[in-house]
């Protein structure tokens, strides 16, 4: 049974600069929830209620959240705001949180390596907070444990994306198992849209076999100069097996202003538009 999730939140965040310059882009709000919460949800929906964060300089607003703020609740006890805390304060019930920190930053492998110490010889969970998702039926992290139990292997969620795209994401090609299952074949980091094998892309959702931590630690710089889970995952897929699925749900990339705005504009709609009572203008990508 996978019971952890890692967190890497070490990076900084410029695209959203001046508003990350003493924040952590982590706690941008889509609406009222910090962006960190929605994933901490989705992790706890699956099952996972061990939290590793892998966390660096000046996020320490991370660790505060995910705690009591015994002054604010004692202020707004027994008052009308109170519920608007009942969601974290459940979170806080449930999980426990533990941080590691990254000293110094060298991609996305490398703060999957950093959490090793948090993680341990278990399967584990990875989330991306910037990519907020919405699972059609079941959280996506949900769904890809339940294929986890099926396979046995690491599992990433792709999506499919323009082919003028494919240089955000690590793209994978694969045998298709069924519509939405696919075996890795082979995987390119943020390959130019010309080079890129397909476009399918890998978002931030991750389950993650521990053998990887080994295979991270002999794994080379790549991209950009950075240690790259898609080279570590490449060798699982060539050694033994790694799954790719298409989720069911919905996904945005709130790492880019127009992500974040259209992600802030259907969370309004879905989740508060109603409470208030008020219609707003529906979105061209008509979200359910
Ligand atoms: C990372 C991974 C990339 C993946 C992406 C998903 O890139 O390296 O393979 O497609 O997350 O969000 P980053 O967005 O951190 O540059």
């Amino acid at each position: 049974m996978i019971k952890k999730c890692l967190f890497p939140v070490a990076g900084y965040g410029t695209r959203f600069l001046p508003a990350t310059k003493a924040m952590p882009k982590e706690m941008l709000p889509i609406v009222d929830k910090p962006l960190v919460q929605y994933g901490v949800e989705e992790a706890v929906e699956a099952g996972l209620t061990e939290i590793g964060f892998v966390t660096g300089r000046g996020k320490r607003a991370i660790e505060d959240h995910f705690d009591t703020n015994y002054e604010l609740e004692h202020q707004i006890q027994g008052t009308g705001k109170e519920k608007l805390l009942g969601g974290i304060r459940e979170l806080i019930e449930r999980c426990t949180f533990s941080y590691t920190r990254q000293i110094s930053i060298h991609g996305l492998g490398h703060a999957i390596l950093t959490g090793r110490t948090l993680i341990g010889d278990e399967a584990f969970g990875v989330v991306l907070a910037d990519d907020l998702c919405f699972g059609e039926g079941a959280s996506v992290l949900a769904q890809m444990v339940k294929l986890h139990r099926q396979f046995r292997c690491s599992i990433v969620a792709i999506e499919e994306v323009p082919h003028t795209e494919t240089h955000n994401y690590g793209i994978v090609v694969g045998e298709a198992l069924s519509d939405s299952l696919f075996r890795v074949t082979d995987m390119v980091e943020k390959p130019a849209p010309d080079r890129a094998p397909s476009n399918l892309a890998i978002i931030g959702r991750y389950i993650l076999t521990p053998d990887v931590f080994n295979i991270l630690e002999q794994t080379p710089p790549g991209k950009n100069g950075e240690i790259q889970i898609t080279d570590a995952l490449l060798r699982q897929a060539r050694d033994g097996c790694v799954i790719a699925y298409k989720f069911k749900g919905r996904r945005f990339d709130c790492g880019t202003l127009e992500g974040f705005v259209e992600a802030t504009n259907y969370c309004y709609q879905r989740f508060h538009a109603s409470d208030a009572g008020q219609r707003v203008v529906p979105m061209s990508r008509g979200a359910s």
